[in-house]
């Protein structure tokens, strides 16, 4: 199948990739001739474990392609995906909808022959109908139907959480379009990817919910660590013990300083303003954006109290910079709330990241940026672990050790043994236990 992809960012290049993979003809469009340009090169704007080798075989094998002209990249194509950026609007929260329905426009001055126009941007609800009203007043003849397949991609893992979903999400309002994303996603649910076809507004909220559902998880698991705290629990144990119930399941309980990201925090402010708009307020998830943005400051309040209570003058070696690992995304990252807070104090930062220091240049200052973990702890009052990123879990303890001018780690990702850190001689805290 013919299938255009609008918008190259993050989730429209990782699905075009893999729809390619599967044996569609795919282009992905994309405004930004740079970017495309480089595309071509091979050169990815993300970075993505696994991406480049995708986009490099499929594009050898004639399945994927890329350019700038929307009117060429759709041509032919029975499905077309807007994969555009859906930032929060500045001010209210709400999520910006001008470039999905600038695309819904271009789309429709283009349309030859049935299409389905399916939106991968996560958008919320009643959005599908103004999609469809926009095409059909920009080309009152086209043949079209408009879908919602919301994306549910992790980053650094979204390659394979495309290629074995837990679900697959449509949300269609005729029997023409259901048959093309049907057709489309064949390919995995043979692989047994059970597929979920309901009413466009119901798929266009089910993403919403699920990303507000995560978020709920993390920060309840977050406040019961602090509570751990105070009266001697351990929760990665707490975790463990409620997680073994299958009606509460252990993924996303693992206690840490907050969620970023390019998602949960936008998609949680975004479900907040429909809900206020359609007077059914979501409270929940108001307490929960609340608490989880008080966290991150928090997090660097915690790093100044374990040197003492005072970081004037002091120096913090932070490993991890990123919103987690395997990504390059500095997006809402807690590492830029915890830095802010340490250098509002007083302490100057020295930090190391393996693949986010050209992003975090661009949203921190005054931040001195080094070659390895080692180098970001010499001379340091204290080690911050804000990133769980793998090249920090089997770190040469003796090593850092004696980098370090004080032996104060603070493990905001409980990566550590609270034992092998002590024999160390290090003065170590982690979260929640
Ligand atoms: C998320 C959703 O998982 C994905 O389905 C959706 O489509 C896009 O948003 P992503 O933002 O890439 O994906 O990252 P995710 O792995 O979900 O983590 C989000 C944030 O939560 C990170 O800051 C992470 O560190 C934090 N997190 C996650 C925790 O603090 N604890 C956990 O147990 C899990």
């Amino acid at each position: 199948m013919r299938v255009a992809m609008i918008g190259s960012g993050y989730v429209g290049l990782v699905s075009g990739a893999c729809f390619a993979d599967f044996g569609h003809d795919v282009v992905c469009v994309d405004k930004d001739p740079g970017k495309i340009e480089r595309l071509k090169q091979n050169i990815m704007p993300i970075y993505e474990p696994g991406l480049d080798d995708l986009v490099e075989s499929n594009v050898k094998a004639g399945r994927l392609s890329f350019t700038t002209d929307l009117a060429e990249g759709m041509k032919g194509a029975q499905a077309i995906f807007i994969a555009v950026g859906t930032p929060s609007r500045r001010g209210d929260g709400h999520a910006d909808l001008s470039y999905v329905y600038a695309a819904a426009k271009e789309i429709a001055e283009n349309l030859d022959g049935f299409a389905v126009v399916v939106t991968k941007s996560t958008v919320p609800v009643g959005t599908g109908d103004e999609v469809e009203r926009i095409i059909r007043e920009a080309n009152p003849s086209a043949d079209f139907g408009v879908a919602s397949n919301p994306e549910f991609l992790r980053e650094g893992a979204a390659i394979s959480d495309f290629k074995r979903p837990d679900r697959i999400v449509v949300g269609v309002e005729d029997d023409r379009a259901q048959a093309v994303l049907e057709e489309l996603y064949r390919p995995l649910y043979l692989n047994q990817a059970p597929i979920m076809v309901t009413s466009r507004r119901t798929s266009e909220l089910t993403k919403y919910a699920a990303n507000a559902f995560l978020a709920v998880k993390i920060t309840f698991i977050n406040e019961i660590a602090d509570l751990c705290e105070k009266v001697g629990a351990n929760v990665q144990d707490v975790a463990r013990g409620i997680g073994l119930d299958n009606r509460i399941g252990s993924k996303f309980l693992n206690a840490g300083p907050g969620y970023g990201g390019s998602c949960f925090p936008k998609d949680t402010l975004a479900l907040i303003k429909t809900a206020q708009d359609n007077e059914s307020p979501v409270r929940i998830v108001e307490t929960v954006a609340q608490v989880n943005d008080n966290r991150k400051r928090a997090m660097g309040r915690r790093v100044v109290a374990a040197m003492g209570g005072d970081a004037r003058g002091k120096k913090v070696g932070v490993l991890g910079l990123t919103f987690k690992p395997n990504t390059d995304d500095m997006r809402d990252s807690p590492a830029i709330a915890i830095i802010q807070t340490l250098q509002d104090a007083g302490a100057t930062i020295a930090a190391y990241d393996p693949e986010g220091v050209e992003q975090a240049k661009l949203v921190l200052n005054n931040v001195e940026y080094c070659d390895s973990p080692y180098q970001a702890l010499e001379g340091a009052d204290a080690m911050v672990l804000v990133t769980e990123w793998d090249a920090f879990r089997a770190l040469d303890l003796s090593r850092v050790k004696s980098l370090l001018k004080s032996p104060v780690v603070v493990d905001l990702r409980n990566v550590y043994r609270p034992e092998e850190m002590a024999r160390q001689g290090l003065q170590y805290s982690g979260i929640g236990r």
